[in-house]
């Protein structure tokens, strides 16, 4: 049976949540503990699967009846307890970004190679319904080569994180570590390391809130831009626009439809995707209106557990490529 430790029970501990809700039904899984120094936040998890309270992830690690970790904590606070868990021999989940610094990803991959446990990063995207479709037209060729692409992911201030960690870039690396490193991985997922990049940091306030990058694959552009310094009446979008030889397919998350297929012979169509879970879920917060790809990530990753395969899709590798490529666009940008 894997006993789920869940640490955090913020915006993405209380997603999590609800998707272990939705596959409860599956019966090889349990969440059995829940940490967060806020009682009721953790309670309102908690009650969900009959699952302990604690006050810390720490203490959550050393007593809790679990052979699984979640960490859904603030970024700054992944490694230590990711090690933690490690070393108690658990499988992990890390939400992206994995951590924020180069010696962080060295303890990592060093402590997962000592442990030989599963390790998985919330890279989402790569479980969204509309970015797998897109994955799958580049794999398959279905319009030819990709051509060019566009890639932008754009919100306002994050107000809602504990004691507003989520500002202040050396706790959570600010909108280029936290934001824009979806499609920095997404964009790497599908395409591979670029040949050349740019980047161009546009700032008010010296945090890395706003960023624009190029990358130059041999026959291929892509431009990536990710922002978190807007109204707060603006909402969250996310988008892309890829061209290929015989094909233009478009994604906008503000916009009905949400995507569309432009042919070259002149001919639309709007593709219709299969949602495996797609309910409208009340309460989320965040930017969040639906469990889109968080539903299949977590759902992947139990399966890996069930059946002991290795996990492949988001590995903690893949989270240490893309945050040292997100950083390298960010040394270009600055210099
Ligand atoms: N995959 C995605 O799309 C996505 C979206 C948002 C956030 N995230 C990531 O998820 C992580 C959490 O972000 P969030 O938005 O849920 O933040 P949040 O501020 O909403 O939640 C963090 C929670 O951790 C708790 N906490 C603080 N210290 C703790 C400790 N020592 N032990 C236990 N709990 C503790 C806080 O009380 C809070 O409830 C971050 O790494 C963030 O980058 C991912």
């Amino acid at each position: 049976m894997i006993k789920i430790g869940l640490i955090g029970a913020g915006f993405m501990g209380g997603t999590h949540s609800a998707c272990y809700e939705s596959l409860l039904g599956n019966g090889y899984f349990k969440v059995t503990a829940v940490a967060d120094p806020d009682f009721d936040k953790a309670d309102k998890i908690s009650v969900k699967f009959g699952a302990k309270v604690y006050a810390t992830g720490k203490e959550l690690i050393e007593k809790g009846d679990v052979n699984t970790i979640d960490i859904c904590l603030p970024t700054y606070l992944h490694t230590e307890h990711a090690l933690s868990a490690m070393e108690k021999g658990y499988n992990v989940f890390i939400e992206k970004p994995v951590c924020l610094h180069e010696d962080e990803a060295g303890k990592l991959l060093e402590m997962k190679k000592k442990t030989g446990t599963k390790v998985a990063v919330g890279h989402c995207i790569r479980f969204w319904p509309e970015y797998a479709y897109l994955k799958k037209l580049v794999e398959d060729e279905t319009y030819g080569k990709l051509i060019s692409g566009v890639f932008k992911r754009i919100s306002p201030r994050p107000m809602w994180g504990w004691d507003q960690w989520l500002l202040q870039g050396e706790r959570s690396g600010s909108a280029a570590l936290d934001l824009h490193i979806h499609d920095v991985d997404y964009v790497r997922y599908i395409l591979g390391i670029p040949v050349n990049i740019k980047g161009e940091i546009s700032s008010i306030n010296g945090n890395n809130e706003h960023i624009f990058s190029l990358y130059k694959y041999e026959k291929a552009v892509v431009s990536i831009e990710g922002g978190w310094d807007y109204p707060s009446c603006m909402p969250f979008e996310m988008e892309y626009r890829v061209r290929f030889d015989k094909a233009t397919v478009v994604f906008n998350s503000g916009r009905t439809p949400s995507l569309m297929l432009y042919n070259e012979d002149g001919t639309v169509t709007q593709p219709v995707l299969q949602q495996e879970f797609d309910s409208e879920s009340e309460g989320l917060g965040g930017n969040l209106s639906s469990l889109g790809g968080y539903y299949n990530e977590i759902k992947y990753f139990l399966q890996c557990l069930n059946n002991g395969d290795e996990i492949k899709i988001a590995p903690l590798e893949e989270g240490i490529e893309s945050l040292r490529l997100t950083m390298r666009e960010i040394k270009t940008a600055e210099k």
